[in-house]
């Protein structure tokens, strides 16, 4: 097992970064985590895009060219001892002579990038469904940015782990948000409701895939804000991330979500595509 640490292949315990990283001290780094299926990256361009976004976002130039990238992701998927992997790759503002938060003037990001094997959620969490708790979105107003900051997200999730659930649904101002590491999605009357991608979440690739092939097998679909209520009080809710795919929630705080408590007809068709597609 190798992990690629600023464009060299070493073995793990030899990848080393400084205690003055400033990824470690401010958490000032982007990340990205890329699913492999069968040892082919799925979506990876708009992974690369999106890393790119997160870069533009804190203001740090990119260590290597897009093809570099892709060329780097592509022989780890391909050398890593598994079929299917998450492949986590992130680049920080690097390390500091002192601890200073202003950038350093030549800063040398740091980028590192390993494979983990892909952990697919248990068949039961989509057969029964998962339950959820809800929480007020603490986070800050970038949520488009995906960082290395994510103590907020730590924090949010665990509150689901404590109260033995997998995800906490988030809502600012009475309106969803997304998932403490996935994005929502809501079922209503047969139509599927998707937040508006802003500031306030991230642009998932998943949730970009879910309404592609909604728009494919003609869902109905809309892409709007959609209230605390309205989540409430829907028939379906999924979320979706790349390490995940797509999970019906069938308990909010506790409650019931639409009529059965189980994964609703329109989860069903969603997965199948899904698995096709992917
Ligand atoms: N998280 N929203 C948040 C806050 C996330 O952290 C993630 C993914 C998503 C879904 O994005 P995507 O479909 O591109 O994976 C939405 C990753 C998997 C993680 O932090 O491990």
């Amino acid at each position: 097992r190798r992990v690629f640490i600023d464009g060299a292949w070493l073995p793990p315990e030899a990848a080393n970064v400084s205690v003055m990283d400033r990824g470690f001290l401010f958490g000032d780094g982007i990340y990205e985590v890329i699913p492999v299926y069968s040892r082919r990256p799925f979506r990876l361009e708009q992974h690369l895009t999106r890393m790119q976004h997160s870069l533009d976002g804190i203001r740090l130039a990119n260590p290597f060219r897009l093809d570099e990238w892709m060329g780097f992701v592509t022989q780890l998927a391909g050398e890593a001892e598994w079929d299917d992997q998450s492949i986590y790759l992130q680049v920080t503002r690097g390390p500091m002579a002192v601890r200073n938060h202003a950038f350093p003037k030549d800063a040398r990001p740091t980028s590192v990038m390993f494979a983990e094997p892909m952990s697919t959620p248990p068949a039961s969490q989509r057969e029964q469904g998962i339950a959820a708790v809800s929480a007020a979105d603490i986070r800050w107003l970038r949520c488009d940015l995906k960082t290395t900051s994510l103590l907020a997200n730590c924090l949010l999730r665990q509150l689901a782990v404590d109260a033995g659930c997998v995800e906490t649904v988030l809502f600012r101002d009475g309106f969803l948000t997304e998932g403490s590491a996935s994005s929502i999605f809501v079922v209503k009357d047969g139509v599927l409701l998707a937040p508006i991608k802003n500031h306030l979440m991230l642009p998932g690739i998943t949730y970009d895939v879910v309404l592609e092939l909604a728009a494919q097998h003609g869902l109905p679909h809309e892409v709007r804000d959609i209230t605390e209520a309205e989540t409430r009080g829907a028939d379906e809710l999924w979320m979706c991330s790349s390490t995940k795919e797509v999970l019906p929630i069938v308990r909010l705080d506790g409650a019931t979500v639409g009529a059965g408590g189980t994964p609703g007809p329109v989860f069903a068709r969603m997965y199948a595509w899904y698995q096709e597609f992917k």
